[in-house]
C-alpha cells in the first residue's frame, strides 16, 4: 500500500505517519527528515540543500526526484511506503505517479491534514525532536516524561532551525502557493482512497479520527 500524508508544516504528517507505520508496519519515507540527516552530515546533497532547508524554501524538484528515484528502488520500498512529505509540488507528484507505475504500484491513499496557520505558528515553537530516533513531542500536549529527553533513548530534545516564526510564515506561504494545489490533482484521481481531518485539537484527538477512518475502510 503506498500512503501520503499531506498538510502544511506542523499539521502533524511526522506524528501520524509514524502511528500508521506501526499499524500497518509500512516504512516512512519522510523527505524532510532525509534532508536534515544529510545536512548534518554536510554531505554534497546536504550542503545544496542547506539555503533552502533553513530558509523554509522548497528544494528544486530536480534535487528531489534524484532522492526519491534513488530511495524508491530500495528493497524495503517495494511492498508498500508511507510518504510524509512528498509530493510537494505538481511536477513531483507526476513524476511520482510515473515511478509508481513503473512499479507495477499506485498511491492507494491520500491522508490530508490540516490545521489553521496561527495554530501551526503557535504549535512550533513549542515542538521538540530526538535527534536520534526522530521521535516528536510537544512541550505541553506530548511533553516527554522527563524534561526535554526523550522517551525512548534518553537523548537531549533538540528544536529544529527551521521552527522560528519568522521561518514558519515562510513554510506556510510556500506551502500554500506551492504544494496546496497538488490536494485538487489527488481529490481528482478515481482510483484512490482520500480523506482529511483536522488536527487542531489535541493530538489524542486527530489521531483517533484517523484511526477510525482506518478501521472503517478495513485499512487496519
Ligand atoms: P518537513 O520536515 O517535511 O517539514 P514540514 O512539511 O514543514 O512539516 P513539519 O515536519 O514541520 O510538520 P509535521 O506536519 O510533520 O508536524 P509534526 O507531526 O512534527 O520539510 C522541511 C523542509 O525540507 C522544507 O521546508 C523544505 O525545505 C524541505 N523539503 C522536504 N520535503 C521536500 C520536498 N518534497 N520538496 C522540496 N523540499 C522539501 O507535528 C508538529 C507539532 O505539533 C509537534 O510538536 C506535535 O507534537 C504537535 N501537535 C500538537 N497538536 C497536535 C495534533 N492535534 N496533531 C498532531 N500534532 C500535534
Ligand atoms: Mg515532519
Ligand atoms: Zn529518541
Amino acid at each position: 500500500m503506498y500512503i501520503l500524508f499531506l498538510g502544511p508544516p506542523g499539521s502533524g504528517k511526522g506524528t501520524y505517519s509514524r502511528v500508521a507505520s506501526e499499524l500497518m508496519d509500512i516504512p516512512i519515507l519522510a523527505t524532510g527528515d532525509m534532508l536534515r540527516a544529510e545536512i548534518e552530515q554536510n554531505t554534497e546533497l546536504g550542503k545544496s540543500a542547506a539555503k533552502y532547508v533553513t530558509s523554509g524554501e522548497l528544494v528544486p524538484d530536480d534535487v528531489m526526484f534524484g532522492i526519491i528515484r534513488n530511495t524508491l528502488s530500495r528493497e524495503d520500498m517495494k511492498n508498500g511506503v508511507i510518504f510524509d512529505g512528498f509530493p510537494r509540488t505538481l511536477a513531483q507528484a507526476k513524476m511520482l505517479d510515473e515511478i509508481l507505475s513503473n512499479m507495477n504500484a499506485k498511491i492507494d491513499m491520500v491522508v490530508e491534514l490540516y490545521s489553521s496557520d496561527d495554530e501551526i505558528i503557535a504549535r512550533l515553537s513549542n515542538r521538540r525532536v530526538c535527534p536520534k530516533c526522530g521521535r516528536i513531542y510537544h512541550l505541553i500536549n506530548m511533553p516527554p516524561k522527563v524534561d526535554e529527553i526523550c522517551d525512548d533513548d534518553g537523548t537531549k530534545l533538540i528544536q529544529r532551525k527551521d521552527d522560528k516564526p519568522e521561518t514558519v510564515r515562510r513554510r506556510l506561504k510556500v506551502y500554500h502557493k506551492q504544494t496546496a494545489p497538488i490536494i485538487e490533482y489527488f481529490k481528482a484521481k478515481k482510483d484512490m482512497f482520500y480523506f482529511n481531518i483536522s488536527t487542531g485539537g489535541p493530538p489524542k484527538i486527530g489521531r483517533n479520527k484517523m484511526l477510525k477512518v482506518f478501521r472503517e475502510h478495513k485499512i487496519i
